[in-house]
C-alpha cells in the first residue's frame, strides 16, 4: 500500500556543525532556518535533525536532560517553532531524533532517583546490587567499560556512556510518561521521528554474565540487551499509543535485526515505517563497535549485502537508504580505496547509487559536496567518546599507538561531525568564531568547492522527484543483475513497462561489460561521455550511468 512518506527525500542535519548563526562556534537552529533556501534549492523534502534537546552534551545531545526543552546552545523553543513555520512555507518537513532508551544522568528523573531511595523514579532506571564487591555482570557498554556504574552501595545500568543511564521499560508508568512526551511533540506538527537505539529497550531479565570476548575481560552487552525477546510488546505499544495516532513517519535505528524479523518491524503492521539496515554500512569492520576488527572487503561483498538488503525489504516494506550518517565515516573515504580516486567522479557515482535504490534516500550534510574524512595525528584531537574508547581498547588488544590512531581515523564519528564547508572564505561560511570541533583539512577534505557534486545531487533529486522517471525510480521493482566483473554494481528498476538499468564501476580499472538488454538512451552519466556499442559498454574508473532500456527482452 502506498504511504505518504514513500517519496520523501531526507537530508540529515547534525545541528552542532551545520551553520552557526550567532558566531559562538556552535551550529544552531537559526542557522538551519537561514539555510532553508539552500535545502529547498537542493530539492530535498524533509530534514532529520539530530538531538536539539537540553543536554550536558556528553554524547552531543544523545544524553537528554529535558525532553521538552531546547538546549540553549541551539537556541530556544521559539527558534524551533520559527523553523517549523518557515520550513513548512518552503515545503520541507521535519523529523526529530527520539532518544528514549536512556536519558542523561542530569535528567530530573535520574537526579530524583539518586536523591531519594524511596522515590518512584528509582524504578524509572535499572539499579542492581553488586556480587562479591563486583558489578552485577560482565557486560561491556557500547562506548567501552562496564555497563554498570556504582553509586553508594549499588549500580545503575547504561548500555552506552555512564552519563546515559538506561530507562527501565519494564515500568509502565515510565512508558506512559514517554508516550505523553512523544505526543506533545507530534502535536506541534513535526512529521515524525528517527528513533535512536530503539532495539535496546528490552533487556534479558536474568542479567547473567557471558564468556568474555575481549582483552578487558568483558563481553559486548548486545547479546543480552539488543533485539531481545519481549521487545515486541514495547514496540507495539509505543506505536499504538503515539505514532499511529498521527500517521507519523518513523525510522528506527535498528542494527542487528535479522531479516526474518523485518516483517514485524516494517511490514504492513510493523512497529515503524522504515528501519536503517546497517549490514552493508558496516562493510569495513566486523562490528560497528570494534573498529580494530577491520575486514578486507571486496566490492562483491558490499554489493551482495546491499542487494540482499534491497531484496529482503522489497518483499515486505520500504527501505531507508543511507551511505553516511553522524556515526559513520564519510562514504568517499570508506568505499573508495584509492585516495587519488576519492574525487568528484566517485562522489557522483555514489550519488547515483544512493538515489536510484528502492526506498527513501537519506543524504547526510556535506555528502552533497563530496566531503571526506580528515586525518588526525593525536588522540587528543578527537571529541567523539567512541573514538577515544576504540583507541584505548585497540592498544589493550595489542595494537601499536600508530595502528590504533589509524583505526580511529578511518572510523571516527568526528569525521562527519566537522563543520559544513559552505565556502572557502575565512570560517568557511560556518562561523566567524573558532568552531567547537576542528574543521577537517579542508583542501583535502572536500572534493567539490565548485558545486559540481552539489549540482549532480540536484539533478538526481529532480529526476526522482519531478521527471518522467519519478514513479519508476520511486516505486519501481528492484532486481539485481549479475555482471561477471568484480567491481561492477548493476541493478534494474521497473514500473509500468518502463525499465532503467544502473551501472556503477566501483573500481579504479576500466572494464568492458555487456548489458543484459539493448540500451535505448543514457539518462545520467558522471563522465562527459560513455562508450556504448549495442550491448557493449566500456566503464571508466568509478563511472556511473543510468540508462533506459526497452522492456521487451530484445
Ligand atoms: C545512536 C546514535 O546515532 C549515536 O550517535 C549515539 O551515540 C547512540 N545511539 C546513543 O544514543
Ligand atoms: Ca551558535
Amino acid at each position: 500500500m502506498k504511504k505518504w512518506w514513500m517519496n520523501e527525500i531526507v537530508y540529515q542535519i547534525y545541528p552542532k556543525s551545520f551553520k552557526d548563526s550567532n558566531n559562538d562556534g556552535i551550529g544552531d537552529i537559526n542557522g538551519i532556518t537561514e539555510k532553508l533556501d539552500y535545502l529547498k534549492d537542493l530539492g530535498i523534502t524533509m530534514i532529520w535533525i539530530c538531538p536539539i534537546f537540553k543536554s550536558p552534551m556528553a554524547d552531543n545531545g544523545y544524553d537528554i536532560s529535558d525532553f521538552k526543552d531546547i538546549d540553549p546552545q541551539f537556541g530556544s523553543m521559539q527558534d524551533f517553532e520559527k523553523l517549523l513555520r518557515e520550513s513548512k512555507k518552503v515545503g520541507i518537513k521535519i523529523l526529530l531524533d527520539l532518544v528514549v532508551n536512556h536519558t542523561s544522568d542530569e535528567h530530573e528523573w535520574f537526579k530524583k532517583a539518586l536523591e531519594d531511595k524511596n522515590s518512584k523514579y528509582k524504578n524509572y532506571y535499572i539499579f542492581k546490587k553488586g556480587i562479591d564487591g563486583q558489578p552485577p555482570n560482565n557486560w561491556r557498554s557500547i562506548f567501552g567499560g562496564s555497563v554498570w556504574e556504582k553509586v553508594d552501595d549499588e549500580y545503575y545500568f547504561h548500555a552506552f556512556h555512564k552519563k546515559q543511564p538506561d530507562l527501565n521499560w519494564e515500568n509502565k508508568e515510565m512508558r506512559e510518561e514517554i508516550y505523553a512526551m512523544i505526543n506533545w511533540w507530534l502535536e506541534k506538527g513535526i512529521a515524525g521521528f528517527r528513533i535512536d537505539s530503539i532495539t535496546f529497550i528490552k533487556k534479558d531479565q536474568d542479567y547473567s554474565s557471558l564468556p568474555s570476548d575481549g582483552a578487558d575481560g568483558l563481553v559486548t552487552c548486545k547479546h543480552k540487551t539488543r533485539n531481545r525477546p519481549g521487545i515486541e510488546h514495547f514496540l507495539l505499544e509505543l506505536k499504538e499509543k503515539t505514532f499511529a495516532k498521527y500517521d507519523a513517519l518513523t525510522v528506527g535505528e535498528a542494527p542487528g535485526v535479522d531479516y526474518n524479523d523485518f516483517t514485524k518491524y516494517i511490514g504492513e503492521d510493523g512497529y515503524f515505517s522504515m528501519i536503517f539496515d546497517f549490514k552493508y554500512a558496516d562493510i569495513d569492520v566486523e562490528s560497528g563497535t570494534d573498529w580494530f576488527k577491520r575486514t578486507n572487503w571486496k566490492v562483491s561483498d558490499f554489493k551482495n549485502k546491499l542487494f540482499k538488503s534491497q531484496e529482503e525489504i522489497q518483499k515486505i516494506g520500504w527501505s531507508a537508504n543511507f551511505l553516511e550518517n553522524h556515526d559513520q565515516p564519510r562514504v568517499l573515504s570508506k568505499l573508495i580505496k584509492e585516495p587519488e580516486f576519492q574525487n568528484e567522479t566517485a562522489a557522483k557515482a555514489l550519488a547515483i547509487l544512493l538515489m536510484t535504490l528502492r526506498g527513501v534516500p537519506f543524504i547526510y550534510q556535506g555528502q552533497e559536496l563530496g566531503m571526506k574524512n580528515f586525518v588526525r595525528n593525536n588522540i587528543r584531537e578527537f571529541d567523539d567518546i567512541s573514538s577515544i574508547d576504540n583507541y584505548y581498547r585497540s592498544i589493550k588488544e595489542g595494537f601499536t599507538e600508530q595502528e590504533a590512531l589509524n583505526f580511529i581515523n578511518l572510523r571516527s564519528r568526528d569525521n562527519t561531525r566537522t563543520p559544513m564547508l559552505w565556502n572557502l572564505e575565512k570560517g568557511f561560511g560556518f562561523s566567524e568564531a573558532k568552531p567547537w570541533i576542528e574543521y577537517s583539512n579542508h583542501n583535502d577534505g572536500i572534493c567539490s568547492i565548485n558545486n559540481n557534486v552539489y549540482d549532480f545531487y540536484k539533478k538526481l533529486i529532480s529526476l526522482k522527484k519531478e521527471s518522467e522517471y519519478s514513479e519508476l525510480i520511486t516505486f519501481g521493482k528492484f532486481s539485481s543483475i549479475e555482471i561477471d566483473k568484480e567491481a561492477i554494481i548493476c541493478f534494474s528498476r521497473e514500473y509500468n513497462n518502463k525499465k532503467l538499468l544502473v551501472f556503477i564501476n566501483l573500481g579504479a580499472q576500466e572494464v568492458n561489460i555487456e548489458a543484459p538488454t539493448k540500451i535505448k538512451n543514457v539518462i545520467l552519466n558522471n563522465y562527459e561521455d560513455i562508450k556504448i556499442l549495442d550491448k557493449k559498454i566500456t566503464m571508466k574508473p568509478y563511472q556511473g550511468i543510468i540508462v533506459e532500456v526497452s522492456n521487451d527482452k530484445s
